[in-house]
């Protein structure tokens, strides 16, 4: 946390920003005792940077398209930084990091994925499950490293696949879940009565 005041969280997102606004709406009410100092999007038309912006939080843009990884991870490390960020929470943010990146915030980045992991990882995890004929599905908030989709898990929350179910309507009861378990994780590791046994992420 910096300088003895409330935990910073800098949002990294893509596209719409559910999650983005579900956190940030309980941020508002007092409900996560925390701030946002800043809603960055690696594209410039996502429509999370607005609803961002709409409910008075600070955003900011690079475009990663056709940039250097190093160079464009460095300037994102370089925005969070210039906002006060102590937590990263990726929330449908649809790059890697690279070990620069994960390397700055030990400990203290977050990411949502629309399965239960190890299952499904990467693009259109809903897809991959629906596909798989799975019964169970879910979703997980994980802390993040290198490698895709892979950190130790915090919660999960599981969602029955339903026979007539298609993409889009396990992909809301899912986003349902995940617009609860997110804030519910970020209250967890801003408490910190956690510790790391391995994989296992432990309350203390
Ligand atoms: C969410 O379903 C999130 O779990 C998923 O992208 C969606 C973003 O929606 N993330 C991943 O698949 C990460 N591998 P949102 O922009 O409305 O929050």
């Amino acid at each position: 946390m910096s300088g003895g005041g409330k935990s910073r969280l800098g949002i990294l997102l893509s596209g719409r920003g559910s999650n983005f606004e579900a956190i940030g709406r309980r941020v508002l009410s007092g409900e996560l005792d925390c701030e946002i100092g800043v809603v960055f999007s690696n594209k410039p038309g996502a429509p999370g940077l607005a609803r961002a912006r709409d409910l008075g939080f600070p955003v900011a843009m690079r475009e990663s398209a056709g940039a250097e990884r190093t160079a464009f991870d460095a300037e994102v490390v370089r925005v969070l930084r210039q906002h006060r960020v102590d937590w990263v929470c990726l929330a449908g943010y649809m790059r890697l990091l690279s070990g620069t990146f994960v390397s700055e915030f030990p400990g203290h980045i977050l990411n949502i994925h629309p399965s239960l992991l190890p299952a499904f990882p990467g693009l259109d995890a809903q897809y991959q499950a629906l596909a798989h004929g799975v019964k169970v599905t879910g979703c997980t908030v994980h802390f993040v490293d290198e490698n895709l989709d892979s950190g130790p898990i915090l919660l999960q929350a599981a969602v029955p696949v339903l026979d007539d179910d298609t993409v889009e309507t396990l992909s809301s009861r899912i986003l349902i879940e995940e617009h609860r378990l997110y804030s519910e994780a970020i209250r967890w590791v801003l408490r910190g009565n956690y510790r790391l046994e391995g994989r296992r992420v432990i309350e203390t």
